[in-house]
């Protein structure tokens, strides 16, 4: 305990000296998140990072997260040093989507408007028509639609199909998964559900569909901790990382948070809702970052940026 406060001491520090600034997502570590708070920096969901690192003052980001949050940064501000704690944070629906592949996919239905979720690399960012996040997605969709856009999405299929379920627009789906969400059941959470029957269930849309239909509330991250704070329940059942929970916690002490069960080993594994890659991000490698930097800094290829920028520009610039 002393030694991770006296790490919490020299990074305050180091941050003034490089005037850089912390842009953490909500499924880092409680430690990180509270120190992004602290020190005037952000917890935020996806869009709400990429929208706080576009307008802070700061000459570095310091991005907490996973790769592409990175890149986005990177892309909307080549200006600025964007450093991360680890560059080999990556994300399942990235890996599941390569840039070759993708583009092939979309020449083979080039009359569709392209449409990619966050979680991609720069390369299928620059391929794409619109960037979304998860709490913009259902608004954009349904704005195309009315536009009568046919859409091709990727690469969540989970998250996809729900926004065509959603806004009913016609949408041919990239068949990715979160690793994270893919794994939360619905038979285990229904039988949680008779255990705990005031409790409400949070769900992130990166969920399986059968877990979705159980929710009272589906949304992105911080769409879920909002309707934590506003429903009346004393108890609520949250499918996604258990990050959030310091956030939950935070804002409705007086409230009990409990993870949805996952797959795991057999279907008691409760322990499973917190994405390896997230986790990749500790005090000891944040330090390191803002001492050196070295192999922990993020580079977009000048091309790739030129033209990520513009679907990224439209989620940002987009009016609901
Ligand atoms: P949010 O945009 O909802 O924060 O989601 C990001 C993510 O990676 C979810 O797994
Ligand atoms: Fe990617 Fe899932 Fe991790 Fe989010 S939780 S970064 S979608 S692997």
């Amino acid at each position: 305990a002393v030694e991770r406060a006296a790490a919490i001491e020299r990074i305050k520090r180091l941050l003034k000296e490089k005037d850089a600034v912390l842009v953490a997502h909500y499924y880092t570590d409680d430690d990180i998140q509270a120190l992004a708070e602290e020190t005037g920096g952000c917890v935020a969901d996806s869009l709400e990072m990429a929208r706080f690192g576009n307008q802070h003052p700061a000459s570095t980001l310091l991005v907490a997260g996973v790769r592409f949050m990175g890149e986005t940064a990177k892309i909307l501000t080549p200006e600025k040093k964007i450093i991360m704690p680890t560059l080999d944070a990556t994300c399942s629906l990235d890996i599941g989507c390569p840039a070759d592949d993708f583009a092939k996919f979309c020449d083979e239905h080039s009359d569709r408007t392209v449409v990619v979720y966050a979680n991609t690399s720069a390369a299928v960012k620059a391929r794409a028509d619109w960037v979304v996040t998860s709490s913009i997605a259902l608004d954009v969709v349904d704005h195309l639609d009315s536009e009568g856009e046919k859409i091709l999405w990727a690469p969540d299929k989970h998250l996809g199909g729900y926004v065509a379920k959603q806004t009913g627009a016609d949408m041919l789906l990239w068949q990715g998964a979160c690793i994270v969400h893919d794994e939360f059941k619905s038979k285990a959470l229904h039988d949680l559900k008779i255990q705990y029957p005031n409790a409400a269930v949070l769900v992130h849309p990166e969920s399986p569909e059968s877990v979705v239909d159980m929710a009272d509330a589906v949304g992105s991250t911080s769409q879920l901790i909002k309707a934590s704070q506003e429903m009346d329940n004393d108890m609520f059942i949250v499918a996604t990382d258990r990050g959030i929970f310091y956030k939950m916690q935070q804002l409705s002490p007086e409230k009990t948070f409990i993870e949805a069960p996952t797959g795991g080993q057999g279907a008691t594994c409760r322990s499973c809702a917190h994405c390896p890659w997230m986790a990749m991000n500790g005090l000891q490698a944040i330090e390191e970052a803002l001492l050196d930097g070295t192999g922990k800094e993020v580079f977009v290829d000048a091309d790739i940026r030129e033209k990520a920028l513009v679907p990224l520009n439209r989620m940002l610039n987009f009016q609901v």
